[in-house]
């Protein structure tokens, strides 16, 4: 079975590393600066992680992709991924916006699972950026997939996540509508929330 030297995925994973940790600065000092301008954070937290060799092989195998350095880097999107808990949905969008607006990132796909929500009722916002790093000889457009979800997306995919059952257990069909019904309960709960933020700001006004 064909894999990925440990040392070439060592090596490959720094300029992700590098890209990652931009974009999480950038993310930052983009939620102290709305702060300091509009007196709350967009960002609830953040989550970031590098894949391993083991799921990027597993990934490029299930796709059918050549599994090497040049598999990774002309196919997957997904080596480096940050996650943004936003506490309202509002904020997504408006978080996505002024990351998205910065003249040297590059939007390379957008799925809008909230607008869209998966048929299982999954609900988050996926970008696909691309930001250049600079090495001591060359700059590097790195990939880094970003996925936006508020804390009550964030519960729901976890659990979900958590759940993963088999599709051939016994009353698996009611199993997911009740998931899917949580999905949209919980969709609800976020834009009652919100809406309750929108008049507390107003009466602040
Ligand atoms: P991949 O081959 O998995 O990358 O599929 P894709 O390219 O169509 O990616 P998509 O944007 O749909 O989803 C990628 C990531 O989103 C996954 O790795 C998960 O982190 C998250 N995700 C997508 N769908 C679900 C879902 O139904 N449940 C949960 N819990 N997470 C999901
Ligand atoms: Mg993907």
């Amino acid at each position: 079975m064909e894999y990925i030297e440990e040392a070439d995925y060592d090596s490959l994973i720094i300029p992700y590393q590098d890209a990652m940790a931009n974009l999480m600065t950038r993310l930052d000092s983009l939620n102290n600066d709305y702060r300091r301008k509009y007196k709350n954070y967009p960002i609830h937290h953040m989550q970031e992680r590098i894949k391993k060799k083991e799921s990027i092989e597993e990934k490029l195998r299930r796709k059918g992709f050549e599994i090497s350095v040049k598999g990774i880097e002309e196919n997957l999107a997904d080596v480096a991924g940050i996650r943004v808990i936003c506490s309202f949905p509002d904020d997504i969008y408006a978080t996505a916006k002024m990351l998205t607006d910065q003249d040297d990132i590059r939007v390379i796909q957008v799925k809008d699972y909230i607008i869209n929500p998966k048929p299982n009722g999954y609900r988050s916002l996926h970008l696909i950026l691309e930001v250049p790093i600079f090495l001591s000889n060359e700059k590097k457009n790195m990939k880094v997939e970003v996925q936006f979800r508020t804390i009550a997306m964030d519960f729901w995919a976890s659990l979900e996540h958590k759940l993963k059952y088999k599709k051939n257990i016994e009353n698996a069909e009611e199993i997911s509508k009740e998931l899917q019904r949580c999905a949209e309960a919980s969709s609800q709960l976020d834009l009652r929330m919100q809406a309750l933020r929108d008049r507390i700001e107003a009466e602040r006004e």
